[in-house]
């Protein structure tokens, strides 16, 4: 029997259409509802049947509307970094951050024919990687003009990605892709910035065709005693300082990033995000925790949510 799990949450979206047990669900569908509230019906994303990636979400019009307090956060937050993001990434990290993203994009093994979709592309460093070390081409998608506009100077600038890379303005929670597009998909530092994890996980994951691979990078929190205080003393002082040595957008971003980073791992382990992904309909799941923990590459194999199992 198909499911609306979201609908077993007691969530607020109630699809008009029923849905026909005996037809078979794709794995998104898009139905009219009826959201309670001034204004009344408004789309509603079907992102579960069937126990596994269990959502229905109300759709907007863009980042900005209806945008929750951590969504204005961020868009807040990018609109003042593009400037020096490559660099000051690199540095804050000493020299770390690029060494992870190698291993990221290394993950992927995408062919010179494949369609990657980098999801929170930022400046666009990662498709960058992606295209000279593939030849694939790859869409690149961030809710941040600013940071957009950077990866769009990149991309003008430089012969080998400009027929290669596309940017796209949109938001991880509702990609405007067809199920199964892209043939692989990357992500880095995304999912701090998000309400529901989750749910993200499993939209990111809807767009991959079975058989691709998605792979993402996310800060992590050392869990060897002596390094994990003497990262927390980075974080809390560290961070801030360096920041404010460039400018007080960075000053505010090292000094968010020392509460984000622990705040995310609080109630979830490497392990709860590996079982996240697993239920978003990723296999095979890999985390590498790199620089004592510092970094973490994690990537993983999309199958195919309607092959029946036994
Ligand atoms: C720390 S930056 C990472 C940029 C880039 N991926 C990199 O290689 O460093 C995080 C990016 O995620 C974007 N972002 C945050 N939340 C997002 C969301 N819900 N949908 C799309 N982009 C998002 C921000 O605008 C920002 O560009």
């Amino acid at each position: 029997m198909k499911k609306l799990i979201g609908q077993e949450r007691g969530h607020r979206c109630v699809p008009r259409r029923a849905i026909d047990p005996g037809r078979p669900l794709q794995l998104t569908e898009m139905a009219r509802a009826t959201v309670p509230g001034p204004g009344t019906a408004r789309r509603c994303r079907l992102l579960v049947v069937d126990g596994r990636c269990g959502h229905a979400e109300t759709m907007s019009d863009g980042p900005a509307a209806e945008a929750g307090e951590r969504k204005r956060h961020a868009l807040q937050l990018f609109s003042g970094l593009p400037r020096h993001y490559d660099r000051v990434g690199a540095a804050l990290s000493f020299g770390q951050d690029p060494r992870w993203r190698r291993a990221m994009v290394a993950a992927v093994r995408a062919g010179s024919r494949d369609r990657v979709l980098d999801v929170a592309t930022g400046t666009g460093m990662v498709a960058d990687a992606l295209v000279r070390r593939y030849g694939c081409t790859v869409v690149g998608l961030d809710q941040s003009e600013a940071m957009l506009g950077r990866a769009r100077a990149r991309v003008q600038a430089d012969d080998l990605l400009r027929p290669r890379v596309s940017l796209v303005v949109g938001e991880a929670e509702r990609l405007p892709f067809a199920d199964g597009e892209f043939d692989h998909l990357t992500f880095t530092y995304l999912l701090r910035y998000v309400d529901d994890p989750a749910a993200t996980v499993c939209e990111l994951a809807r767009v991959v065709r079975p058989g691709g691979r998605i792979a993402s990078l996310e800060f992590g929190v050392p869990s060897a005693p002596l390094w994990r205080a003497l990262w927390k003393a980075y974080a809390r002082v560290g961070l801030p300082a360096l920041g404010r040595l460039v400018s007080r957008e960075w000053r505010d971003t090292g000094t968010f990033l020392s509460r984000s980073i622990p705040d995310f791992y609080a109630h979830r382990s490497l392990a709860d995000l590996a079982a996240l992904w697993e239920r978003a309909g990723i296999a095979d799941v890999d985390v590498r925790p790199m620089s004592l923990g510092a970094g973490v590459v994690m990537w993983g194999t999309r199958v195919d949510e309607r092959t029946p199992t036994a």
